[in-house]
């Protein structure tokens, strides 16, 4: 790349090596031409991709924020992960290697893989579901969930993963909002040596979800479940039906037709459905991951995050087979049996690009050097993070020892709203350990201050983004109001990230983390009311305020503070009784780490908690500013 500026602090710059395999060699020149010709590059990016009729407007802007992409346009991302490679040498490559905890291995080629989305995608046809029908899909690990949600884009349904960590509310509430009129299961997974009953859980919810006529669950642990005759049917039995053959016809959909929600915690109550569209996402996804990861036909590619989450959708699942690359999935625990299992994998299937999260990197990091350098990691050539901010130390420990300071590591700032990087670097990037560097292609970002001023470089402020992207959230499902107000309407015209972070006079980006209700939780995402409410649904609790303190390898964890109401009594075993009820209600991950009884909340003269006061109590700092704090 162009030599004209260098960088200051401790770099890490990219080997000749690195450099010369690099797709793109000058990143300044494509983020110039990009930056001003926003349309052209992203038509461009498009280009390379196929559809059934052309756009006729690249960008419609005509109704901001609501911003459209490729317009007129008509076309099926599973055409694009799918269907375009069976005419190419693709379609005898290895779409999919996957690896059970229990050690079980399972791949599928491009062919294979079509061919049972094809035979899944029949049988969704033939029990009625129809374009723009949303179903949820509950999962495990495995292959099925890649085909379940392939199997609904291919027809146009409207797929809603839950992450299969959560517990019967949070599913219960997803199914509900979204109306789905089908479940897709297993019955259970593997995780850490255990079974996580997912079936049990299904159960449970749909007590509470008229919508759902049919539930379709995989067989995963054999365990014995309970099936409801009329409602649950055995997805192995289906797929051999005289209707599941292998030849099905992608829906021909419009660019701007939705693909999938998936929910996320914001800002105060509900969870919300953010939308993603065929056209713009499928555009998105590729180019990040084209450019980024830079993957090529030798590569293998593991992206080690659930593909319940933003992150497998947009790069376990759509991403990568829309590349034709060989992607690689393991189902269970990172410390199962031992804490080199994750090191064990990348040597025995040749991995050659890996992508987690920093909480996983810090967790592994705590059982010492050894166990990574029982492998051969050798295969590694790029490396990367998501999730959270990555401490440096984690950056360096990550880049010596697993990339054994040859491999680059993309560190990847994005959201489920964004659906694709945002702030990314490319190989050729210098980097600094900890920061994601600089904006994709034709995006700008900027750090304000509370009333949309930039805020100079090196100071602290609120990160936005100026200029619209493809693979962007196109509302938030049946709540318009709520997309405006949330993410458009604190400044004019520029995305609200709700992320505060710093910009460096090199224009490195630093992300501080969350400034909203939103706390990280080892990289998942969840929100202060999604965890108070499943505290307030426990007997003994009349109130309850939740807040994420700094942990060494979650990133953070839950404090709760909850006041009881009259009658009972904060006994010694309530905490832990009432972390067990989280747990069952929400999820493992919502877990709290730590339940203080206190008599009184700190709560401003309007009735909101001051979850800030708390917070700052709980780590011994002044209160700052707390002139609104009722008497
Ligand atoms: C945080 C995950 C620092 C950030 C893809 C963002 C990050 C939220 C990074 C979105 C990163 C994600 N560095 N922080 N590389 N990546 N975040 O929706 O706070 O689960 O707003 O999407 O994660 O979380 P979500």
């Amino acid at each position: 790349m162009a030599k004209a500026k260098q960088p200051e602090g401790e770099i890490y710059y990219p080997s000749q090596q690195i450099i010369e395999q690099a797709r793109l060699k000058d990143w300044d020149a494509l983020a110039k031409f990009a930056s001003k010709n926003l349309e052209e590059f992203w038509a461009k990016e498009a280009s390379e991709l196929d559809w059934y009729k052309p756009w006729d407007k690249v960008l419609d802007d005509s109704n901001k924020p609501f911003y459209k992409w490729f317009t007129g346009a008509q076309v099926n991302i599973v055409h694009n992960a799918l269907d375009r490679h069976q005419q190419t040498y693709r379609k005898n490559k290895l779409a999919l290697v996957w690896v059970g905890e229990d050690n079980s291995v399972r791949t599928y080629s491009y062919y294979a893989l079509n061919r049972e989305v094809s035979q899944f995608a029949n049988v969704l046809r033939a029990m009625g579901l129809k374009k723009g029908d949303r179903v949820t899909i509950y999962m495990p690990r495995i292959p099925e969930i890649v085909i379940a949600m392939l199997a609904c884009a291919k027809i146009g349904a409207i797929h809603s993963v839950v992450y299969g960590g959560f517990s019967v509310d949070s599913l219960q509430g997803r199914i509900d909002d979204s109306q789905s009129r089908m479940v897709i299961t297993a019955d259970g997974g593997f995780m850490n040596g255990k079974i996580v009953e997912l079936k049990k859980t299904v159960d449970e919810a749909l007590k509470r979800c008229p919508s759902v006529e049919t539930v379709v669950m995989v067989q995963r642990t054999k365990h014995q479940v309970r099936m409801e005759p009329g409602r649950d049917y055995y997805y192995h039995e289906l797929i051999k039906l005289p209707i599941a053959n292998g030849k099905c016809a992608t829906e021909i959909m419009d660019s701007e037709d939705p693909l999938y929600i998936l929910y996320t915690s914001g800002t105060t109550g509900k969870p919300k459905a953010i939308l993603h569209t065929h056209g713009g996402y499928m555009v998105g996804v590729y180019s990040t991951l084209k450019y980024v990861f830079d993957l090529n036909d030798t590569d293998r590619w593991w992206c080690a995050a659930d593909p319940g989450w933003v992150t497998g959708h947009s790069y376990i699942v759509y991403g990568p087979l829309i590349m034709g690359a060989t992607s690689f999935m393991y189902e269970g625990a990172p410390t199962y049996p031992y804490p080199d299992r994750w090191w064990a994998l990348i040597e025995k299937y040749g991995i050659t690009v890996f992508y987690t999260a920093p909480t996983a990197i810090r967790g592994l990091m705590r059982f010492g050097e050894l166990w990574p350098r029982k492998h051969d990691l050798s295969s590694l050539r790029l490396l990367g993070s998501v999730g959270e901010p990555i401490n440096p130390e984690a950056w360096k420990w990550y880049h010596r020892v697993i990339g054994n300071e040859k491999c680059p590591i993309m560190d990847t700032w994005w959201q489920t709203e964004t659906g694709m990087f945002m702030i990314t670097p490319t190989p050729v990037v210098p980097l600094k350990p900890g920061s994601g560097t600089r904006p994709f292609f034709g995006q700008e970002a900027e750090i304000v201050d509370e009333a949309g001023k930039p805020v100079p470089d090196g100071e602290e402020g609120y990160l936005v983004l100026n200029r619209p992207w493809p693979a962007m959230l196109r509302t938030v499902y049946n709540d318009p109001e709520r997309y405006v107000q949330q993410y458009w309407s604190k400044y004019p015209g520029k995305y609200t990230t709700g992320d505060s972070a710093k910009r460096d006079k090199d224009g490195y980006f630093w992300i501080i983390g969350r400034v909203d209700d939103v706390i990280k939780i080892s990289g998942y995402r969840l929100g202060t009311a999604e965890i108070e409410s499943a505290l307030v649904s426990h007997p003994a609790v009349a109130e309850a305020a939740v807040i994420g303190i700094p942990h060494e390898v979650k990133g953070s964890v839950i404090y709760a503070y909850c006041l009881l109401r009259s009658g009972y009594q904060a006994t010694p075993e309530l905490p832990d009784e009432l972390k067990q009820h989280v747990a069952t209600h929400l999820g493992p991950i919502g877990k709290p780490e730590q339940v203080t009884f206190v008599d009184k909340l700190p709560k401003t003269r309007s009735g909101k908690i001051m979850r800030r006061v708390l917070k700052a109590r709980a780590l011994g700092l002044s209160e700052g500013d707390i002139s609104t704090l009722e008497e």
